[in-house]
């Protein structure tokens, strides 16, 4: 067996989470991560042995069997890399589909993030619209939440003023961002309204609290909000002062031209 300290998975997951933390965008325990395993990959490192099972409390079978690389409720993202195995938690879903087993981690007692009902549905979601989809991030980028308090939360007007702050925008999100109002966190709740969103959009924005964003790796996930990220800071940036000129939607349709990309039908308003 592999030493798992050692695993590419596991510090991928402590790069990503110092990274978020040096952003100023997961303070304190702020954000989550977790990423659907390769099990055959994952099996070289673990034992196999059940340390505890615990009732998930929803269903979510279509994941039997799937492995979750999580950090765990309460802990803060700038301990994870010199304390992985009380920060991070590996879990297992019971083939029933709604029992948690703990392969490895937590071992300070600790337990997974409050947001796993988002987490885990989000990545059934993915998971059905492409295979390859393994991680979700949560965080809270500090313009991304500035912009909730000041920008109509419509999804298409909120969608439409991202685009327009930076070029790359429409190129990395043509599906748009989905916006939830504000919510209490930490529930089935909220995590039902994401994944019902999260279908098809890649990013979704929680008013006042933060983002959710998935995708293949945690390159590809993390790069989406920090995407987003960037044209909230734009926008938050330009607030103040008159606007003389931005990118007009004639524009942004010869971008997605250049790049072969098909926006969301009707964002645009010739399109
Ligand atoms: P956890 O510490 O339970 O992961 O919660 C942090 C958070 O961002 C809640 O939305
Ligand atoms: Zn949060």
């Amino acid at each position: 067996m592999y030493n798992i300290l050692e695993a590419p998975f596991l510090r991928e997951v402590c790069g990503a989470a110092a990274n978020l933390y040096r952003l100023g965008w997961d303070e304190r325990n702020g954000g989550n991560i977790s990423v659907r395993l390769d099990r055959e990959l994952a099996g070289r490192y673990l034992s196999g042995a059940v340390r505890s099972r615990t009732e998930l409390g929803f269903d979510v079978s279509p994941l039997a069997g799937e492995l979750f690389l999580v950090t765990g409720s309460g802990k803060y993202f700038k301990n994870v890399a010199d304390c992985p195995q009380n920060n991070l938690g590996i879990l297992r879903i019971g083939e029933d589909g709604h029992t948690l087993e703990l392969l490895w981690g937590f071992e300070d007692g600790g337990r997974p993030t409050s947001e796993l009902p988002t987490h885990l549905l989000n990545h059934m979601e993915r998971m059905a619209v492409d295979p390859e989809q393994r991680v979700v991030v949560h965080s809270h980028p500090t313009n991304t939440v500035a912009m909730t308090f000041v920008h109509p939360l419509e999804e298409r007007t909120f969608t439409r003023t991202l685009w327009r702050m930076s070029t790359e925008c429409i190129v990395v999100f043509p599906e748009g961002i989905g916006v939830l109002p504000w919510m209490v966190c930490g529930n089935l709740e909220i995590g039902q309204a994401t994944a019902a969103k999260i279908r098809e959009t890649r990013a979704v924005i929680w008013a006042a609290h933060g983002v959710f964003g998935v995708g293949k790796d945690l390159d590809e996930a993390f790069g989406l909000i920090e995407t987003v990220e960037k044209a909230a800071e734009i926008y938050m940036k330009i607030g103040e002062h008159a606007i003389l000129q931005s990118i007009t939607d004639q524009e942004l349709s010869s971008l997605c031209a250049a790049f072969g990309i098909t926006p969301r039908a009707g964002y645009l308003e010739f399109v």
